[in-house]
């Protein structure tokens, strides 16, 4: 049982939590993205109290985070070139390149895989934070497993407080959702998970893009998925998230007919003038609820929402990654009005 620590991301903080790390510790960081468990990435009983803190299954593998395009080579190899490109134009920033690992990258940290996804974040602090631990950083979402992700420090404390020894506070993240995971198949690559770097971002690049089905699809039983991650169910408040396809006059007629006293919308902020029952917001454009998924995930727990009635997010740009969450929060439960 630690008493979890709050650091500033000043100077002095980020040396402390550097020493927590250098000596087998597990940190609360903030990247741009959603704030990580970080440990050092070489380090196996580390990265296993990673796992233990989170209740994360084993067989889900962590991302390494790097400070810069310097330390590649020496945790990856055989790197496509298309793999740099896409590093040069789009790091630091919101994705994460799954590249073979090399031996030095433990089993532990790639749940037993021969690959290893590799990010450097745009976040100053997370590089600060990397820089001077001199080590690569696993780190997971900060949540418990199964929780919505962290995008404040205060959601950290909230999931982590005893189980780690320090966070460090560096606002609330600008993103708000995980980065965008790719590999790199027959010259191209496939989004794992979609993120803030879009499939337009990367088709306008240039490259050949394959989304998986799992974005948008749930993973029947036994099936064989690319990206661990995706098969486990996420993002799930306690309440029962629902997703609504169609008008606002057609949603507003279909909470009328499923209305309660834990019921709860989730709308659009314009929305909310015509509204007449009890609701949350979440934003107006693909950018803000992206930004604010998270936290509202969080926010209908608090107000003791049973069930939740979620306008459905455009697909666009970054609008296909809150989907991907909001989907996998509602369990894949869809309703077209
Ligand atoms: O934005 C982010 O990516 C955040 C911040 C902290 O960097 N991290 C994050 O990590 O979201 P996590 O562990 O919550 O999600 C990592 C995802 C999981 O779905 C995992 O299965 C997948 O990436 N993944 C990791 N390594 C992989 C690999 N070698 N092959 C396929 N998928 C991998
Ligand atoms: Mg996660």
């Amino acid at each position: 049982m630690f008493e979890t620590r709050l650091l500033s991301s000043d100077k002095s903080d980020i040396e402390f939590a550097a020493e927590l790390i250098n000596i087998g510790e597990v940190v609360g960081m903030p990247t741009e993205t959603v704030y990580g468990l970080a440990a050092d990435a070489l380090n196996e009983s580390a990265v296993k109290k990673i796992f233990e803190a989170k209740g994360r299954p084993q067989d889900n593998p962590l991302i390494v985070h790097i400070s810069g395009l310097h330390m590649l080579d020496k945790y990856v190899c055989n790197v496509p070139n298309l793999a740099y490109k896409i590093a040069e134009r789009f790091c630091p920033g919101p994705i994460t390149m799954i590249l073979p690992k090399r031996d030095i990258i433990p089993s532990i940290t790639s749940s037993g895989l021969d690959t290893v996804g590799i990010r450097i974040p745009f976040h100053k602090t997370a590089r600060e934070l990397i820089n001077a631990c001199g080590t690569p950083l696993a780190a997971p979402s900060a949540n418990l497993s199964g929780s919505p992700s962290p995008t404040t420090a205060a959601h950290v404390m909230n999931d982590m407080s005893g189980r780690i020894p320090a966070i460090i506070d560096g606002g609330a993240c600008a993103v708000g959702v995980e980065s965008t995971v790719i590999s790199f198949e027959n010259g191209g690559i496939r989004i794992l998970r979609p993120g803030f770097v879009s499939v337009d971002d990367l088709r306008n690049f240039g490259v050949t893009v394959y989304c998986d089905k799992g974005i948008t699809e749930a993973i029947g039983e036994g099936e064989k998925v690319l990206s661990p991650g995706m098969k486990y169910k996420h993002y799930s408040p306690k309440a029962n998230v629902t997703v609504i396809v169609g008008s606002l006059e057609n949603f507003i007629k279909y909470v009328s007919e499923h209305n309660g006293d834990n019921v709860y919308a989730m709308l659009y902020d314009s929305d909310a003038a015509s509204y007449p029952y009890k609701y949350v917001t979440y934003g107006d454009n693909a950018e803000e609820q992206a930004a604010q998924l998270f936290g509202v995930l969080r926010k209908i727990d608090e107000i003791g929402a049973e069930q939740v009635y979620a306008r459905c997010p455009s697909q666009d740009g970054v609008g296909l990654a809150v989907y991907n969450r909001l989907l996998r929060s509602a369990g894949f439960e869809v309703v077209n009005v």
